[in-house]
């Protein structure tokens, strides 16, 4: 395999208020049109030859600040998206699961998430995850609390990995859309030796062309992981 072999993507989904703010719409409609968008990017990752995992993020630790409103109707979208995309997840074989701590949002909506991943825990082709009231610290936090449970006088990198919630699946490319450089507490551990691309175009405009684009250009970086 080569260094260049993309197996595992993650994207910051940002620019969703802006898109609608620029269009005179409320901000809700900017994440409605956003997630749309996943079901277009995701149906491209399951067809795509080397993908086995993409990671969204599409609630941060840190979304809660926002306004009630908004948040509330996050969640409601997320319901929505996750009822009408089971069809998705079956005819393109792709499994869902959820990283994050779902424990804070309603029951229903738990309900939804936990239902959703055994029902296409079996499916092979893509593993599509989504990080939902996800935060980098909070995870890497959650596994040193775990571990401080166990027997261990000291621990491994190994260790820690495997607690996390997606188990030592390092990060080939970090896509983050609508011109913001930064990582917004977004998989801190497993973004290592990602590749970086900030790309201008707002989420709801990011199409699978753009992807391919990005994909194209990453074959032609040398990952030098360290070494030489
Ligand atoms: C990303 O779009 C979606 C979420 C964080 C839920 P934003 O809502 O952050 O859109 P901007 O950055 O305000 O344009
Ligand atoms: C990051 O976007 C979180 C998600 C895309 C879910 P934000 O819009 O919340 O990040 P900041 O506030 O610009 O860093
Ligand atoms: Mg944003």
């Amino acid at each position: 395999m080569s260094s260049s072999t993309i197996k595992h993507l993650a994207i910051i989904m940002d620019g969703n208020g802006r898109w609608a703010k620029e269009r005179g719409f409320k901000r809700t409609k900017g994440h409605e049109v956003g997630a749309e968008n996943i079901r277009d990017i995701t149906t491209y990752c399951a067809a795509h030859e080397s993908i086995e995992t993409a990671t969204f993020y599409a609630f941060s630790t840190e979304n809660w600040k926002r306004p009630k409103l908004e948040v509330e109707f996050l969640m409601k979208l997320l319901d929505k998206y996750l009822k009408k995309e089971l069809e998705t997840y079956q005819k393109h074989n792709i499994r869902f699961q959820a990283i994050g701590n779902i424990d804070a949002f309603s029951k229903a909506l738990q309900k939804r998430i936990r239902d959703t991943e055994e029902i296409t825990k079996k499916n092979t082709n893509l593993k599509q995850i989504l990080a939902l009231n996800y935060g980098g610290r909070a995870e890497i936090t959650d596994a040193v609390n775990k571990l401080l449970q166990s027997e261990k006088k000291h621990v491994t990198e190994k260790d820690i990995s495997q607690l996390l919630q997606t188990p030592y699946e390092d990060i080939d490319i970090l896509i983050r859309t609508s011109g913001e450089e930064r990582i917004s507490n977004f998989l801190l551990w497993q973004l290592s030796y990602a590749e970086l691309y900030f790309s201008k175009t707002l989420w709801p405009d990011f199409t699978s062309e753009e992807l391919d684009n990005i994909l194209k250009q990453f074959t032609q970086r040398h990952r030098r992981f360290g070494g030489l």
